[in-house]
């Protein structure tokens, strides 16, 4: 059994899969850690996202993989735990323009499809219904709009502590989005057999509820 979540970035997909797993009792896999952690390397490795060639090179040398520990999913970078890196702005930024590049995505896509094949997942991306996982047995396309989204990014940075700038936020989403939704491959698109659910005045537990309905 796979369930694919697709949506934009702040849509709440990971919020609501890792419930919907745990209800369900499937794992959860988040695949946007995955092209994060490939961002990581290459920030780290000083690569321009507009180079191609050394990208590509990087994806050579890059060894990405997942494992379990207490139910929570972790990426190995080359063999260290880089969860604690991936969720920064910088990261999100590269992991968003070089995720383009589609040896990243032939990399990181066997990966998925392997991981599915074997455990009951649910799945969490941009071309997950689409792409990854086009016989999935649900297909949700998760969205809000982008001033709700930029909002609840603001309240999360606020309870960290740190300053946020709503409408600086808002413009980053839209960014984003448009660079996800326009790229040559795998670009974020309601699949056709996917369910619209937009969250933007929903409840965390009526998305999840919605989602849980179309499983039964
Ligand atoms: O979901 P996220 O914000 O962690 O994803 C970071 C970036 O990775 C996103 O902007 C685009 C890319 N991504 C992708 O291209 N395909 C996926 N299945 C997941 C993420």
């Amino acid at each position: 059994m796979n369930i694919a979540i697709d949506g934009p970035a702040g849509a709440g997909k990971s919020t609501i899969a890792k419930k919907v797993a745990k209800k369900m009792g499937y794992i959860y896999v988040d695949t946007g850690a995955m092209y994060r952690a490939m961002a990581l390397f290459m920030i780290k490795q000083g690569i321009d996202p507009c180079d191609a060639p050394s990208i590509e090179e990087a994806c050579k040398i890059a060894d990405i993989s997942i494992e379990y520990r207490d139910g929570e999913q972790v990426v190995l970078l080359n063999g260290e735990n880089v969860n604690a890196y991936l969720r920064t702005e910088e990261v999100g930024n590269m992991a968003s323009v070089t995720s383009v590049n589609a040896k990243v995505r032939e990399k990181l896509v066997e990966l998925q499809q392997k991981l599915a094949k074997t455990k009951d997942v649910v799945m969490d991306g941009r071309d997950i219904g689409t792409v990854v996982l086009p016989n999935a047995e649900v297909k949700v396309y998760l969205t809000a709009s982008s001033l709700v989204r930029a909002q609840r990014r603001a309240l999360e940075l606020e309870a960290k502590g740190e300053s946020a700038d709503l409408s600086k936020i808002e413009a980053d989403i839209i960014e984003r989005d448009n660079r996800d939704m326009t790229r040559a491959i795998s670009p974020l698109k309601q699949a056709e057999d996917a369910t619209l659910i937009d969250s933007s005045y929903m409840t965390i537990d009526e998305v999840v509820e919605a989602i849980l309905n179309l499983v039964k």
